[in-house]
C-alpha cells in the first residue's frame, strides 16, 4: 500500500479493493502533457505573485519538464496506487526535485486541476476534429464536382421519387457536415475557458492572478464562478452531443453506401482497399467499413447518455462521480476521429456506376410530377392534374410502359391539354435542370453550391494554417 498525499487525517490504510477501484490513471494518463503544462503555468503564476520564490519555481518547472520527457520516452510508468495522473506526476516531482515540489499545489486543488486538464485536452481534439471535418467535406465537394453530370433517382420512403443530380445528393451531406463543424466550433468557445485557481470549490485566499495563468495557457477567458468551474461538465456533454449528431450523419451516409453497393442497387463499388471478404463465400466483397461506422454511432450515442446520466442529480460542486467523464469522452474522440478519417479517404475512391443510376432514374414513373406540372402550365388546377396523371400512370403500368413511352394519342384519353411538347419535359436531364428554385437540383444551382463550398473550404484551410503558425 503506498503513501497517499492526503493521508494525514487517516488512521487505517486503504482497503485492498479500493485502490484499484478508485484509480483512474489507466485512462487519464493520456492527460499528462496537459497536466504538466497546466502545472508549469500555475507555478510561474505563483512566482510572479511572490507566493513562491523564483528559485523554487525554476526548480519545479525544470522537474516538470524532465517528467514530461520521461513520459514521452516511456521511462515513467504511472502507478495505479497513486489514483490518477495528477498525483502520479506530483509524486514523481518530489522524487525529481525534493521537498520544494510540495509547493506546487499551493492555491489549487485536483478539482480545478482536472477541469483544466480536460479542457486543454478537449480543445486540442476539437481543433483536430474541425480540420478533419474540413478534409472530409473537401473530399465530398471534389467528388461532387467530378460527377456533376450523373443523374440518380432521389428517394422518399426509399421509393424512387424524382431524379436528382448525384452531386446534389452528396452536397446534402456537405451541408450536414458543415453544420456539424459549426457546432464543434461553437462548443470550442465554451470549452476554452480557464478554471485553475478556483481551487477545491470556493476560490483561494492567496493573491493569485488567474488572468495571467490563462494568458500563459492561451485561454481567452477565465471561469467566472469557482463552484461552476469545478462542478460543471456541460462543456463535455455539449461536445458529446455534437459528436452524436455528426455520427448520425456519418451513419446515414454509411447506410446509403451499404445499400448502393448491394447487387440490388449496384450504384457504387466500394474500393477493395476499403472492403473485406468472407472467410467462406469466395465471391463476397463486404462494405465493412461503412457498417462499422454505422455501428460505432451506437457507442457515441451511449457515451452521451452516460454523461448526461452521470451529471443528472449531482449536487454542486465536485463529486467523484465526475471521474466517470473521461472514458466516454476519450472513446467518443477516438471513435469520431477514426470515422472522419476513414471516410475522407474512402469517398474519393468510390467507383460510381453512372449507368445503373441513370437507368434507375428513368424507370418507375419519376416524371409523373413533371407531367402534372405540364398540365398546370396549360391551365389545369394542380389537384386535377395530379389525378389525371395518376390515371395515366395506372394505364401505363397495365401496358408495361413508362409515361414517356405512351403516345400522344394514349395521353389524349386523360386530357386534351397534352401536346407533342410534353415529351421534352419528361427526360431526367430536363427534370433536373428545370428545378431552379433555391436549393433545387438544377445543374446551375449545384455548380454554384460547389463553387461556394470550395471557397468556404479554402477559407477554413487558411484559418487552420494561420492557427498552426
Ligand atoms: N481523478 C479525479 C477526476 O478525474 C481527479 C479529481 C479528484 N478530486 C478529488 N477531490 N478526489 O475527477
Amino acid at each position: 500500500m503506498s503513501k497517499k498525499p492526503w493521508d494525514g487525517r487517516f488512521v487505517d490504510s486503504t482497503d485492498r479493493t479500493v485502490e484499484a477501484f478508485t484509480s483512474s490513471v489507466a485512462f487519464d494518463k493520456r492527460l499528462y502533457r496537459y497536466d504538466i503544462n497546466g502545472s508549469t503555468a500555475h507555478c510561474r503564476m505563483l512566482a510572479r505573485q511572490s507566493i513562491i520564490s523564483e528559485d523554487e519555481a525554476s526548480q519545479i518547472v525544470e522537474g516538470l519538464h524532465r517528467i514530461a520527457l520521461d513520459i514521452k520516452k516511456g521511462r515513467f510508468e504511472p502507478d495505479e496506487a497513486m489514483e490518477d495522473i495528477h498525483m502520479n506526476i506530483e509524486r514523481r516531482l518530489v522524487q525529481e526535485v525534493g521537498k520544494v515540489a510540495q509547493k506546487l499545489h499551493t492555491a489549487r486543488s485536483r478539482n480545478d486541476q482536472v477541469a483544466l486538464d480536460v479542457r486543454m485536452y478537449l480543445r486540442d481534439e476539437v481543433r483536430g476534429i474541425l480540420g478533419a471535418l474540413t478534409a472530409l467535406r473537401r473530399s465530398l465537394v471534389e467528388f461532387a464536382e467530378r460527377h456533376i453530370d450523373v443523374i440518380m433517382p432521389g428517394y422518399t420512403h426509399l421509393q424512387r421519387a424524382q431524379p436528382v443530380l448525384f452531386s446534389h445528393h452528396l452536397m446534402a451531406y456537405y451541408e450536414m457536415f458543415t453544420r456539424d463543424r459549426a457546432r464543434f466550433k461553437e462548443a470550442l468557445g465554451r470549452i476554452n475557458v480557464m478554471p485553475l485557481g478556483s481551487a477545491a470549490l470556493a476560490g483561494t485566499t492567496y493573491p493569485i492572478d488567474m488572468a495571467y495563468t490563462a494568458e500563459l495557457l492561451d485561454f481567452p477567458e477565465v471561469c467566472a464562478n469557482s463552484l461552476d468551474a469545478v462542478g460543471s461538465r456541460d462543456f463535455i456533454i455539449e461536445f458529446l452531443a455534437a459528436a452524436g449528431i455528426c455520427m448520425v450523419h456519418l451513419s446515414r451516409l454509411s447506410e446509403e453506401l451499404i445499400l448502393w453497393s448491394s447487387r440490388e442497387f449496384a450504384f457504387v463499388e466500394i474500393p477493395d482497399a476499403f472492403a473485406t471478404g468472407s472467410s467462406i463465400m469466395p465471391q463476397k466483397k463486404n462494405p465493412d467499413v461503412a457498417e462499422l461506422v454505422r455501428g460505432k454511432s451506437g457507442r457515441v450515442f451511449g457515451n452521451l447518455t452516460a454523461m448526461l446520466t452521470v451529471m443528472k442529480g449531482l449536487p454542486l460542486t465536485y463529486n467523484r462521480d465526475m471521474q466517470e467523464d473521461k472514458e466516454p469522452l476519450f472513446d467518443t474522440v477516438d471513435t469520431l476521429k477514426g470515422c472522419l478519417e476513414v471516410y475522407e479517404r474512402l469517398v474519393p475512391r468510390l467507383k460510381m456506376n453512372r449507368q445503373a443510376m441513370e437507368n434507375a432514374a428513368v424507370e418507375g414513373f419519376l416524371n409523373a410530377t413533371d407531367m402534372a406540372d405540364y398540365l398546370v402550365s396549360k391551365g389545369m388546377a394542380f389537384r386535377e392534374a395530379h389525378h389525371c396523371v395518376g390515371e395515366a400512370v395506372r394505364y401505363a403500368m397495365d401496358q408495361n410502359k413508362e409515361l414517356h413511352e405512351l403516345s400522344l394519342n394514349e395521353l389524349g384519353k386523360f386530357s386534351n391539354l397534352f401536346a407533342e411538347d410534353v415529351f421534352d419535359l419528361l427526360t431526367p436531364k430536363q427534370m433536373v435542370d428545370r428545378r431552379i428554385s433555391a436549393g433545387g437540383t438544377a445543374t446551375d444551382n449545384v455548380v454554384r453550391a460547389i463553387e461556394k463550398a470550395k471557397e468556404t473550404i479554402s477559407a477554413e484551410v487558411a484559418e487552420i494554417k494561420a492557427n498552426e503558425e
